[in-house]
């Protein structure tokens, strides 16, 4: 238990106005850096990205700081030691963002727009204030003495699904051996409701290719004769999903799918998740459904079939009366346990290959589905910080979205996993004008403070 010494909630408070103008400025310099992972051109504001993350640990009085190369981009690291820290702490984080190339933006995406409490740009929310965050209040608990090694790591490819994430633990092997881990990098059900992700769904993203010919063709010349592949794709995705319902007519889709226990559902229904407040957040003008817990299971508990994108024939201005020669489908499916995406991938190829021989299915990246801990110490040290800091005990919810990491850190560090994220759903997680705001920030500074001070105090003789 923290001691007597230990700083109230007020002073706590008090003590991030002060740091205030410090996060902004930090905030500003991260976020206008276009750390878009999906975007090779983006190269050279990653390698920025991530000297600019170790001079800032340099600068907070964090050591060993270094970047773990990988075939793709590497991963920061440093930290904060402790006099007298029996345990060490992993503070997980990503500092590459989605592109930001909506038109509805209202500012520049890659400027940093501050609006009052509120600040605006690709990145803020997720992942680069809660990371900052997350250091604002590892940087005061190391000031104030809290006997806890705390270090980072700053993943640069989370958006790309953590190809690389893997062999940068590899190859740091037991020099950043941790107790636990900590990752900021999920959402609330509501701001006056914290949660706490009990499980992330996995991800499985395909494409897939139909080619019918070589180039453009005259419709009036070859029409009527010439196969048309964007028409052929629809109907293999029509074939694939029933678009109204989102029900995946892919034979044995939904076999491994584990229905959410009794428990979860209770927790679903306490989890104080509104209809209208989610139609709200995200500018939905309707759903596929209006019955609360329905929408609840199906973007926390089953999986989906998704469309991104279909890529190919005319979508410039007026009209071209053409014959496209090729047609891709950008497709994923989110998992839920225990699906498994090999399995998966199987079942849709044959499926596809029934529909329509001549479309090619390339299976792309996948990430496990992921059930996580929501009893234990750790989980009771989290409840306890994030009661102190915002006056309400979190939900257990699972979450709809995907972590690579996750479950790489689990295994290869053999360490709990635990979360303290700090988004909300109004703030556009991918969105055009994604926002983070004061109140999340320094609540969530002082959140990680108080949750270091419980880790310090949870167990002073673990040998
Ligand atoms: N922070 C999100 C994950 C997330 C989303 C957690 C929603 C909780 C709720 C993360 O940055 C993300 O967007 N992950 C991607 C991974 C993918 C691109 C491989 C995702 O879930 O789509
Ligand atoms: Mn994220
Ligand atoms: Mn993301």
């Amino acid at each position: 238990m923290p001691t007597s010494a230990s700083p109230s909630r007020e002073d706590l408070i008090a003590w991030t106005a002060t740091v205030r103008g410090e996060f902004e400025t930090k905030l500003r310099e991260f976020v206008e850096m276009p750390t878009v992972s999906a975007d090779p051109q983006s190269k050279p504001d990653i390698a920025r990205m991530a000297d600019a993350a170790c001079a800032t640990l340099r600068d907070y009085g964090a050591i060993d700081i270094r970047t773990i190369p990988t075939d793709g981009n590497p991963v920061v690291f440093g930290r904060f030691a402790a006099r007298g820290a029996a345990r060490t702490v992993t503070v997980y984080n990503h500092l590459d963002v989605q592109p930001a190339g909506e038109p509805q933006w209202k500012s520049h995406p890659f400027r940093l727009a501050i609006s009052g409490d509120r600040y605006s740009g690709r990145g803020t929310t997720d992942d680069k204030g809660p990371a900052l965050s997350a250091l604002f209040g590892a940087r005061k608990a190391h000031q104030d003495g809290v006997p806890l090694h705390i270090q980072f790591l700053w993943e640069l490819e989370e958006e790309i699904g953590s190809p690389n994430f893997e062999q940068a633990l590899r190859a740091a092997g037991d020099s950043i051996r941790t107790d636990s881990v900590v990752v900021s990098d999920t959402i609330w059900v509501a701001r006056d409701k914290p949660a706490v992700p009990a499980g992330l769904r996995g991800l499985q993203t395909m494409l897939f290719r139909l080619e019918t010919g070589a180039t453009d063709q005259h419709s009036g010349t070859t029409g009527g004769a010439a196969r048309n592949p964007i028409a052929e794709m629809a109907a293999v995705i029509a074939g694939c999903l029933d678009a109204r319902t989102g029900r995946c007519k892919v034979p044995g889709f939904y076999d491994d799918v584990v229905a959410p226990t009794k428990a979860e559902i209770a927790d679903f229904k306490a989890s104080g998740f509104s209809v209208a407040q989610f139609k709200k957040d995200h500018e939905f003008k309707s759903l596929r459904t209006q019955d609360r817990l329905d929408v609840m299971k199906r973007i926390w508990a089953m999986p989906t079939f998704e469309v991104h994108g279909l890529v190919g024939g005319y979508a410039g201005p007026g009209v071209k009366t053409v014959i496209p020669p090729y047609a891709e489908a950008k497709i994923s499916t989110r998992l839920v346990p225990d699906m498994n995406p090999t399995r998966i991938v199987r079942k849709i190829r044959a499926h596809v290959r029934k529909l329509n021989r001549d479309v090619r299915v390339e299976a792309q990246h996948h990430l496990m589905p992921y059930r996580g801990k929501t009893t234990g110490k750790h989980a009771d040290a989290v409840r306890r910080a994030i009661q102190f800091a915002f006056g309400k005990e979190p939900v257990f919810v699972r979450e709809g979205g995907s972590i690579g990491a996750v479950l790489t850190m689990e295994k290869l560090l053999s360490a709990p996993v635990m979360f303290i994220g700090l988004s909300l759903p109004e703030h556009g997680y991918h969105a055009p004008n994604e926002n983070f705001d004061w109140g999340q920030a320094s609540g969530g500074m002082v959140a990680f403070r108080r949750y270091f001070e419980e880790l310090a105090a949870l167990d002073p003789n673990p040998h």
